[in-house]
């Protein structure tokens, strides 16, 4: 029998069809997808049966260092982008975001078992041939400004450990570092037979690609309807302190932000996991909390500081057409200026959320879109969904699934009866 894997897409959602795994209606829509065409997607991943698509929004009011930005979003939480929107707006009218990139390379370990006696002095006698190897394991590297810019070799217990610093151009640079990565560690491998080979990858960890984004609110940007801004404040800067001391409420803090990062890191095609590991990766125990917030005279000071490996162009970026477009949208950003945009949406999803929690609570601004949520997951035909979500919002504590189902019913028995 023909494996899976060798089958076409079409002939892959046929078998599941004959298998009862698909219907033929579920079978269209994993096929009838004009945004990302089976000739790409049948290349990009193994088994392609389809495509995933998540809800695609712009956040608007975005004011990065003096220019204006609509912002795509990649992301199926409600309330994200709206929140960001507004936590942008009320950023922009206080003069903006400001913010700082260092962009010096990736990471890449080569890694021997074994005793390298005066692994300074080897490295010192190797440096040459070492650029050499690396130079012609990617020429055209140089061309787009990038090439290796630094070796290092330390022992640590049985491991002989090379790390090279890499500068990747424009792109994130995962298929550059480890072409250069894998030649260089061939390479060692003839110069010290006595060691054993181990390994060698980029590493996740990203201190070289930082980015500050820093937003200045004024207090009368912060105030609710029966808070004053100073007020609001004050709260903010309590909610930032929290999250420095507690590690419960740091990894929920963080995850605001991250909610803002990682839809514009899909939306443009990079790689979340890769955005993840590295973000967490620069946290510890000292530094729980990825933004803190403090009180100037005329208002609040936010500070975000991640380690952002993004590309702009290379892999899914340059293949999906919708990140192509997305990019577009955001006016063909560099990695650098991407970095720029992506730290100030998270810091205003941080915002957002600081200010709804310690304000009215988080539940009453995602409402109306859970409720749609709700409504969508009873059943309710899009014709339908504004009235029923008008008569859950009417009794909010009984805004259940059966509840939904209930309204529903009685909607349609109330039309038919309307007809007869
Ligand atoms: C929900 O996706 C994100 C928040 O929990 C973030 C926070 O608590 O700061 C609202």
């Amino acid at each position: 029998m023909t494996k899976f894997y060798e089958l076409s897409t079409e002939q892959r959602l046929q078998q599941l069809e004959e298998q009862g795994i698909l219907t033929a209606s579920e079978k269209a829509l994993f096929r009838d997808n004009t945004a990302l065409p089976t000739t790409i997607a049948s290349r990009l991943v193994e088994n392609q049966i389809g495509t995933f698509p998540l809800p695609l929004g712009l956040a608007n009011h975005f004011l990065i260092d003096g220019h204006q930005y609509l912002v795509p979003m990649a992301i199926e939480e409600p309330s994200v982008i709206a929140a960001a929107s507004n936590a942008a707006q009320r950023v922009a009218r206080s003069g903006g975001f400001t913010t700082q990139v260092q962009r010096q390379g990736i990471r890449a370990q080569i890694v021997f078992v074994g005793q390298l006696g005066q692994p300074q002095k080897f490295l010192k006698a190797q440096q040459r041939a070492l650029k050499q190897v690396a130079l012609q394991a990617h020429p055209s590297l140089i061309a787009h400004g990038g090439g290796l810019r630094q070796i290092t070799v330390q022992q640590q217990e049985e491991f002989v450990e090379f790390q090279l610093l890499i500068d990747p151009g424009e792109a994130m640079g995962a298929n550059v570092v480890n072409t250069i990565a894998e030649a260089v560690g061939h390479y060692l491998q003839i110069q010290l037979p006595q060691l054993e080979y181990l390994m060698a990858i980029l590493s996740n960890h990203a201190p070289e690609q930082k980015v500050q984004a820093v937003a200045e609110v004024q207090f009368e940007q912060l105030q609710t309807s029966n808070l004053s801004g100073e007020v609001v404040a004050r709260k903010i800067v309590q909610a930032s302190k929290l999250a420095h001391i507690s590690l419960a409420r740091a990894a929920t803090h963080n995850k605001g932000i991250m909610n803002g990062v990682q839809a514009v890191v899909l939306a443009t095609g990079n790689d979340t996991r890769n955005v993840a590991a590295s973000v967490y990766a620069g946290l510890n125990d000292q530094h729980r909390s990825l933004s803190s917030w403090h009180l100037t005279p005329k208002g609040l000071r936010g500070v975000l500081n991640l380690n952002l490996p993004l590309g702009s162009v290379g892999g899914a970026i340059s293949t999906l057409p919708l990140a192509q477009i997305n990019l577009k949208i955001l006016q063909h950003p560099s990695a650098a200026q991407l970095m720029r945009i992506i730290a100030s949406v998270g810091l205003a999803s941080n915002l957002a959320a600081l200010r709804a929690l310690v304000t009215q609570g988080i539940q009453a601004g995602h409402m109306n879109l859970q409720l749609q949520s709700l409504a969508l997951m009873a059943g309710a035909r899009t014709s339908e969904i504004d009235l029923i979500v008008k008569q859950l919002r009417q009794q909010p504590q009984q805004a259940n699934l059966a509840q939904a189902k209930a309204l529903i019913t009685k909607l349609r028995q109330q039309s038919q009866g309307g007809i007869e």
